[in-house]
């Protein structure tokens, strides 16, 4: 299966730096948030300072003494109310504060510049809470509408904070002060350095990502070229193995050929110097044939007048055996034609399927074919057993096939010294089928076992081995989804499995 190396990359690399843009913009913006919230509370401090330096002792602290035990409306009946709002409102102008309220211990109310909240309470509130314990709260908040003073304002980012407020000799907070202010052009400020950040972290993440895309574009262009050349090495490899097996086939082949040339050859010589002893005899049986074809059809005799051809005819001898010799000699050599024929197209089978050429075969023929083939140039002292089982058509390329059969058949019989016997075996399994290949040979050792496969690793002497058999039948079997396995016991055998899909991938086009 090609691996491809661009798309994996992209898909990856997509999704690191949408992560990497995302976690960057969430935590500068965590970061610049925290800050100013920071910055704001102890502005809002400050600015507590500022009122309670100037409201405090003026106004706040007699309105706490005032207000302890009064109803909400008494609370906002006070007449010192109208003074300490002018106060306030005098004091807010110019500064960021939008709003500012006072509680008292118990968490009401007591004061807030928008007048109708005087006499909430606010007990239950966590800021409120917070404060009374002594810890300054501070958050950010937006309001849709926000109504200070006369005005209504309209979607303000506001930080609020609630602030303890200590009288001059107590330990414990006296009161909470309230400060809204406004956050809106900072925030403003802040959305706009977000879309700049956003713009500067995607263009240099692009950058970056062009940068490796174009890197990785080019390491799949040389991979892509290196696969190409193997694979183009590869074929170079099964034609050269494919051409020493062939070189051997074609010794065994024309030692195979040699038998019934030879003994036709004779037999026709034979035959020929038997035809020239009987041309006499039989010319003189065709001129008496003439003879009495030519008598006139109311002779019956004819005198014949032998004179000196008497001694000649003496010698003249036919007997009938002759003619049966010539029969069975002509018959022999028709039968050593019929070898020979049988011998050529088996070889015609075996080499003329075309390369690169998937089929639906039948992959019993296919080793019949082979076994047929590879026994010219096995010894006859090993004996070669087929045992086939019913096949279906198998979708593949017979001539790639064929040369894996020849090789294993091969190997089998190159394992076996003196007599032996090489038993070649398929089955169908459910949607495969397994092809083995068993001999009696010397089997093979365990450290040579792991390395059969590789290219070149021969056992054999040059000229009989060339290490390229099992490194090729394995790449064609694997091509046509396949595998091949050995099981061997060294001094007993060694049996080659191949399993085959009926269906052959695309890939089986390419050796
Ligand atoms: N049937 C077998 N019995 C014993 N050894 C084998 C057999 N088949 C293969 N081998 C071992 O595997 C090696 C590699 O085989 P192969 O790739 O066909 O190359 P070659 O036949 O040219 O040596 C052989 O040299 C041999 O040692
Ligand atoms: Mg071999």
């Amino acid at each position: 299966m090609p691996f491809h190396l661009v798309r994996h990359f992209t898909l990856t690399s997509l999704l690191f730096f949408l992560a990497a843009g995302g976690a960057l913009g969430y935590y500068y913006r965590d970061m610049t948030l925290s800050r100013m919230l920071q910055q704001q509370e102890s502005g809002n401090i400050d600015l507590t300072k500022v009122f309670a330096n100037s409201l405090w002792q003026r106004h706040f602290s007699s309105l706490l003494e005032e207000s302890r035990g009064k109803n909400p409306q008494e609370l906002k009946n006070n007449s010192h109310l109208r003074e300490i709002h002018a106060d306030v409102v005098a004091l807010m102008r110019g500064s960021s504060a939008y709003k500012i309220k006072v509680y008292d211990p118990a968490g009401r109310t007591i004061y807030s510049s928008e007048l109708t909240q005087i006499g909430e309470d606010k007990s239950a509130n966590p800021g409120f809470i917070g404060a009374i314990n002594g810890k300054t709260q501070t958050e950010l908040v937006h309001k849709a509408k926000f109504s200070a003073f006369e005005q209504v304002v309209e979607n303000r980012d506001l930080i609020q904070s609630y602030i303890p407020q200590y009288a001059p000799d107590g330990s414990t907070p006296a009161g909470v002060f309230e400060i809204y202010s406004d956050a809106t052009p900072f925030m403003a400020e802040l959305r706009r350095a977000e879309i700049q950040l956003g713009l500067i972290v995607s263009g240099a993440l692009s950058l970056l990502f062009g940068a490796l895309y174009l890197i990785v574009r080019r390491a799949q262009s040389i991979i892509r070229q290196q696969s190409n050349e193997k694979l183009h090495t590869q074929q170079h490899l099964a034609q050269s193995e494919k051409m020493a097996s062939l070189g051997q086939l074609v010794a065994g082949v024309t030692h195979q050929l040699n038998t019934p040339i030879g003994f036709s050859h004779n037999n026709v010589s034979l035959a020929i110097s038997c035809l020239k002893e009987l041309t006499t005899p039989l010319m003189v049986a065709a001129r008496l044939c003439e003879l009495v074809q030519r008598l006139p059809p109311e002779r019956g005799q004819i005198t014949l007048n032998l004179g000196k051809s008497r001694e000649a005819l003496k010698k003249l001898s036919f007997r009938g055996d002759e003619l049966n010799d010539l029969t069975l000699m002509l018959g022999d050599v028709l039968s050593g034609l019929e070898q020979m024929r049988e011998l050529v197209a088996n070889l015609r089978d075996f080499t003329r399927l075309d390369r690169s050429k998937v089929v639906d075969a039948d992959l019993n023929a296919a080793l019949k074919n082979v076994i047929y083939i590879a026994r010219s140039s096995i010894p006859t002292s090993i004996q070669i057993f087929e045992e086939f089982g019913q096949l279906p058509k198998v979708a593949c390329n017979p001539s790639q096939l064929n040369q894996v059969f020849l090789n294993l058949i091969t190997n089998a019989a190159q394992a076996i010294s003196g007599d032996g016997r090489v038993v070649v075996r398929t089955v169908a399994n459910g949607s495969e089928i397994i092809i083995e290949v068993s001999d009696t040979g010397s089997g093979i050792s365990p450290d040579v076992l792991p390395r059969i496969f590789e290219s070149f690793y021969t056992t054999k002497p040059r000229g009989i081995g060339t290490g390229l058999g099992l490194s090729i039948a394995r790449d064609i079997v694997e091509n046509h989804g396949g595998g091949i396995s050995v099981s061997s016991q060294p001094g007993q055998g060694t049996t080659f499995r191949i399993t085959l899909p009926l269906q052959a991938p695309d890939t089986v086009l390419a050796l």
